[in-house]
């Protein structure tokens, strides 16, 4: 096809050699399958800040590390350098969310690269080698339901364990190459130890998940995993091969007051013993 204006730095650079086909064009992003070589891969053209849409809020923003100190005051202060450092880091951020969960084991597209607002990455297939669905155009059996959500659960909770929440999971952000689930669209992956908003986004996104394979196996609806992997993740224990339960007791255990009171009564009484005691032995010796 034509190469849209957009791409072609990256044919003069020589990355690209052929623009194929263009995917769908998403709220944030346009989608391209191209040729580099012998390899055909997958480019993302990130449309411009005032074209995009919710995802740039500030809860999403909050707790990324700036490294830069220059660049994070110019972001604070409205500037004009400010907001395009601001962009810049935004951008960014799908590609640092690609390469921190490739080796966390997460199984994403592998990144191959960002140039000029243009991310080149891994063309998921599916297994008769078409471009892979997303999960809202597949359908599943029961059991393939329950096998896939606990794949994606697995997911989460490898991100996690790499400090990232995703943020924006769902159907739509979830290819399926045929044998497992893709989880794709980092722009907007939050850092789960710096925001104040990470259990609930968390709990969002596992529960969107669970909403879609309840589709097919409904029992679903009962479990508790998003309520789990946080309490999970709050009091140190999550692993990337923490075995999940889907249960979740919430800690309703009320402290008996009566009960507390008599104990501490009881250590004052012994307390008063002891001293007796000693003041006794010391009048002994007397
Ligand atoms: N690596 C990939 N391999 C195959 N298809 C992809 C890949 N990345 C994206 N796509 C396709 O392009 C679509 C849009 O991609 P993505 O979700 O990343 O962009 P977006 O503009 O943020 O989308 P939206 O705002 O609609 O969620 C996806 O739904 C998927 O069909
Ligand atoms: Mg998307």
């Amino acid at each position: 096809m034509k190469i849209p204006k957009r791409l072609q730095p990256l044919v003069d650079d020589g990355m690209i050699d052929e623009v194929l086909v263009q995917l769908m064009s998403g709220k944030e992003a346009q989608v391209y399958v191209v040729r580099c070589g012998e390899q055909v891969r997958c480019a993302k053209v990130f449309k411009e800040a005032k074209q995009r849409s919710f995802k740039q809020a500030v809860q999403y923003q909050e707790g990324r590390k700036e490294r830069n100190s220059r660049r994070s005051r110019a972001m604070a202060k409205k500037t004009r350098y400010g907001q395009k450092e601001q962009e810049k880091a935004w951008l960014n951020s799908e590609v640092d969310a690609l390469y921190r969960l490739a080796a966390a084991g997460v199984r994403v597209p592998e990144p191959f690269g960002f140039v000029d607002g243009v991310l080149l990455m891994e063309l998921i297939n599916d297994a008769d080698g078409y471009t892979a669905p997303r999960l809202d155009d597949v359908t599943f059996t029961p059991e393939q339901a329950r096998e896939h959500y606990a794949t994606v659960l697995q997911e989460v909770v490898r991100m996690l364990c790499a400090g990232l929440i995703h943020g924006d999971l769902s159907e739509f952000n979830v290819l399926f190459d045929g044998r497992v689930p893709v989880i794709i669209d980092l722009p907007q992956a939050v850092d789960a130890a710096g925001n104040n908003a990470a259990q609930e986004m968390l709990e969002r996104d596992v529960d969107n998940m669970r909403d879609y394979f309840a589709r097919y196996a409904p029992e679903l609806l009962e479990t508790q995993y998003a309520k789990e992997i946080w309490a999970l993740y709050e009091s140190g224990q999550l692993h990337p091969d923490s075995e999940l339960t889907g249960q979740f007791v919430l800690d309703t255990h009320i402290a008996d007051v009566d009960e507390v009171l008599a104990v501490i009564d009881d250590a004052e009484e012994e307390e008063l013993d002891r001293q007796a005691r000693i003041h006794g032995d010391e009048d002994d010796d007397d």
